[in-house]
């Protein structure tokens, strides 16, 4: 007898499915763990913003879940995060759902489909694009949040525990800032990975981001944590004025109301 797929699962239940499909006996590649607990915290951090911004707490956790379905089937046929080297994983994550809605193995609200899909399209857009409206808005802003919110732990996490060089194995060492990179932030341009050549760059971008929260909540969030600061302890001598002028921005903006 041959077993039957459900189909029509919901969101939860299928990206455990497809997720696990990708290991054998629920163990993944260390790699794609590290990607379904990050998924799985950034589903609790975006039902968290949704709580602090008026937002549907379900709608926020299944785009959280699945922003990064396609960073999966990227570490299976290409064997690297690295968008440039291989595909765009936000991209890819929006295939990925929609050949699972057309497939009607996922279920999901009508009403939530473009717009969860739109915002796993752009999470990893260097900005949104202009015109997103509503809801589609609204998520697209939330997951980009969310996700940073949790890219900045596991950062610490790995710098403090020694292991920089295997989260970031391309780049050099700390210590030093590139000028190339100093350069942009004094033109107060966004910054882009093309002047990241160490892992005090690495740093000094990730801070950076701060200027691309959307939400108050977002900000209170890694001050709170200490995140911010924590970087800015850890920059070179060079790095220290502009690391602060944006602390100070983030202050600034997190003490206004949401
Ligand atoms: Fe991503």
């Amino acid at each position: 007898m041959t077993r039957k797929e459900p189909g029509n699962l919901p969101f939860r239940t299928w990206f455990d499915r497809y997720v696990g499909s990708f290991g054998t006996e629920g163990r993944l590649p260390p790699l794609l763990e590290l990607k379904r607990d990050h998924s799985r915290r950034v589903a609790g951090l975006a039902r968290t913003l949704a709580a602090a911004s008026g937002g549907d707490g379900n709608e926020a956790e299944a785009v959280g879940l699945l922003h990064d379905v396609g960073r999966f089937p990227q570490y299976r046929d290409y064997g690297t995060f690295y968008d440039a080297l291989s595909v765009d994983h936000g991209e890819l994550g929006r295939t990925v759902v929609a050949e699972a809605l057309a497939r009607g193995e996922l279920d999901l609200a009508p009403e939530l489909r473009e717009p969860l899909m739109t915002a796993l399209r752009h999470h990893n857009d260097l900005a949104l694009p202009e015109g997103l409206t509503g809801k589609t808005a609204y998520l697209a802003a939330l997951i980009r949040d969310a996700d940073k919110v949790d890219v900045f732990r596991v950062v610490r996490e790995w710098f403090e525990s020694g292991r920089a060089g295997e989260l970031l194995p391309r780049l050099e060492p700390e210590g030093r800032l590139s000028e190339d990179l100093l350069a942009e932030e004094v033109r107060r341009g966004r910054l882009t990975h093309r002047h990241v050549r160490t892992h005090s760059d690495f740093l000094f971008l990730q801070l950076t981001w701060i200027d691309d929260i959307n939400f108050t909540a977002t900000l209170r969030l890694l001050l709170e944590r200490g995140n911010l600061d924590w970087i800015a302890a850890r920059l070179p001598a060079e790095g220290r004025p502009a690391a602060l002028q944006a602390l100070r921005r983030a202050r600034t903006r997190a003490s206004e109301a949401c």
